[in-house]
């Protein structure tokens, strides 16, 4: 049975009758101008100002002996280093900074993307190779930046971009086996997200991006490996940590770095998706997310296989489609790749 939700933050009206979550029909202009408040809403709150800011569950705090307030204690003094002016957390070179935020402005068209993609060597060629792979290729190969921007169409090069500014500048690093996991895992939680958004009927606009950026905040956590909070500490308090704090950490990494209020809030939301304010609250791109993540760990993309719980297939089910047409769905999708 799908619930609805008691206070979306961002969720788009799905398109489809069919599909359709019980909520009562909006005009358009009302539905606009509604969103557009809880985007500013949400945009002028910080990132660690809800109660709920982490996720701690009782059964890793439990394993490793410790209280889960002082899993919250050390998961806020991470937050605090991270956000402290004199951290320098990883940024976004001027240019691929440049093309994300083009990327996000609908106004923006195909030749003035190309111009500033066309500024970064790296990125342009990346960008081609992604444009070329099974998941996007169709046909004859695109040879060119202008000829590949045209084969994929504003949504897929928006895209495209994305997972190429992140494989250019932000998945990487010396730990080669680490970097390709976590970027074949955003990669797949990215797509699976979009066809998650697409089976549902949500608008899946932000689906894919913040697919990509769900776990970003596994990036600030490494940056921090030497706070004295985590520099001896046991490796299953820091995994229980990671778990408390990784969430917020990628939200207040994607608020630097200027991206969407639905971007910054499916990070933040990804594992509590629900019940997160005083007066409860739903994150639908969260939800999306959650679900596109639990579907690629079911597969083991990216993460060690583990097949769905009883919980992962409920939190599947809420969203309004069947778990085992999901997998199948996915399967397919993820075996062009
Ligand atoms: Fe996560």
């Amino acid at each position: 049975m799908v619930r609805e939700p008691e206070r979306a933050e961002y969720a788009p009206h799905r398109r489809t009758a069919k599909h359709a979550m019980g909520s009562r029909p909006a005009c358009r202009g009302t539905m606009r101008n509604t969103m557009d408040a809880r985007l500013r809403a949400l945009r002028a709150r910080r990132p660690d100002e809800d109660i709920k800011t982490f996720v701690i569950r009782d059964a890793e705090a439990d394993a490793v002996a410790v209280t889960p307030q002082r899993i919250a204690e050390v998961s806020r003094a991470l937050f605090d280093a991270a956000n402290a002016p004199g951290y320098k957390l990883p940024m976004l070179p001027d240019t691929a900074a440049e093309s994300m935020r083009m990327a996000n402005d609908p106004t923006v068209g195909m030749a003035a993307l190309e111009r500033v993609v066309g500024r970064d060597t790296m990125l342009a060629t990346r960008m081609l190779a992604v444009a070329n792979s099974p998941a996007y290729a169709t046909g004859e190969r695109p040879r060119s930046l202008t000829a590949a921007l045209q084969r994929l169409g504003t949504g897929a090069v928006r895209d495209v971009l994305y997972q190429s500014v992140m494989e250019c500048h932000i998945f990487r690093g010396d730990d080669e086996a680490f970097v390709r996991a976590e970027r074949a895992h955003a990669v797949y939680v990215g797509h699976i997200a979009r066809l998650v958004c697409q089976t549902v009927g949500i608008d899946p606009q932000f689906a894919f991006i913040v697919g990509l950026l769900h776990d970003i905040g596994r990036i600030v956590f490494r940056s921090l490996a030497n706070h004295p909070e985590l520099a001896k500490a046991d490796p299953r308090f820091r995994a229980a940590v990671f778990s408390s704090a990784h969430a917020a950490l990628g939200s207040l990494m994607a608020t630097k770095w200027s991206l969407p209020g639905p971007v910054i809030e499916g990070i933040r939301r990804h594992h509590r998706y629900r019940d997160f304010a005083a007066d409860g609250g739903y994150s639908q791109i969260g939800h999306v997310v959650a679900v596109a993540d639990k579907v690629a760990i079911a597969l083991g993309l990216g993460r060690p296989e583990a097949p769905l719980s009883e919980t992962d297939r409920a939190v599947i089910q809420e969203i309004g489609v069947q778990p085992d047409t999901l997998l199948l769905t996915a399967r397919q999708i993820v075996s062009r790749f």
